[in-house]
């Protein structure tokens, strides 16, 4: 009951401080410490999100591109997680993101090999990502630039997404593949083996 009141108060009065901080900051909202973060003033939550500790979350608001994170209502992300943002991070509502999973919107440029220094924001390939709602990705996944997964969809454990998911499937391995879909006459999920462009 003490922590319940504890948690309770400890999130709502990181809102009340933190409000003026960032683009959107629903009620409920909250982000535990300790993390690592930049580019509040582009980051939008929505009602009831929840951050676990350790958290690093960088949005580069200092490309030439107008970078935007974007997480929904309800949705919980697990400690550890790393969401890195040059472009567009979209996260539906309702997603379970678990720990130490990996996000990101942007590589450093690959066209040639390079000898000065890979940080410089100059550098980056990006491309938007997009997480349907209701999505579930499992422990230490990687989802990586310019992927959409689709509403309702689960991530296995340590997959890397390099490619769209649809809706309703199950995904894993590296690269990610489908390897169950929702059947709905059936009411539930079955064995996948054909080709992703066909689901
Ligand atoms: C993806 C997942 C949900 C699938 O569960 P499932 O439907 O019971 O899958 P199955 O055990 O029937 O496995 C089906 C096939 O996919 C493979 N597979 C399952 N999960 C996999 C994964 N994470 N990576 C690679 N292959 C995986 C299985 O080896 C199996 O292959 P096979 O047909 O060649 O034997 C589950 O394996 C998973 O990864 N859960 C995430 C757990 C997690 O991260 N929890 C964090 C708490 S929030």
């Amino acid at each position: 009951m003490i922590k319940r009141l504890n948690n309770f108060l400890r999130s709502r009065i990181w809102r009340l401080l933190n409000l003026h901080r960032y683009a959107r900051l629903e009620k409920r909202a909250f982000i535990e410490c300790p993390f690592i973060l930049t580019g509040q003033k582009s980051i939008s939550l929505g009602e009831g999100v929840k951050i676990w500790p350790f958290a690093r979350i960088e949005v580069f608001t200092g490309s030439k591109l107008a970078p935007a994170l974007i997480i929904g209502e309800y949705t919980t992300i697990q400690p550890f997680v790393h969401i890195g943002v040059a472009d567009k991070v979209t996260i539906g509502k309702h997603c379970l993101i678990a720990s130490n999973v990996y996000i990101s919107d942007h590589d450093h440029n690959t066209s040639l090999p390079r000898s000065d220094p890979l940080y410089k924001n100059d550098y980056l390939q990006t491309a938007p990502v997009t997480i349907g709602p209701n999505v579930w990705i499992g422990e230490k996944a990687n989802i990586l630039k310019g992927v959409s997964i689709g509403e309702s969809s689960i991530i296995g454990a340590g997959s890397t997404v390099t490619k769209d998911i649809p809706s309703y499937c199950i995904a894993a391995g590296s690269p990610a593949k489908i390897i169950k879909v929702w059947d709905a006459d059936l009411k539930k999920w079955v064995a996948w083996e054909g080709n992703p462009s066909e689901k």
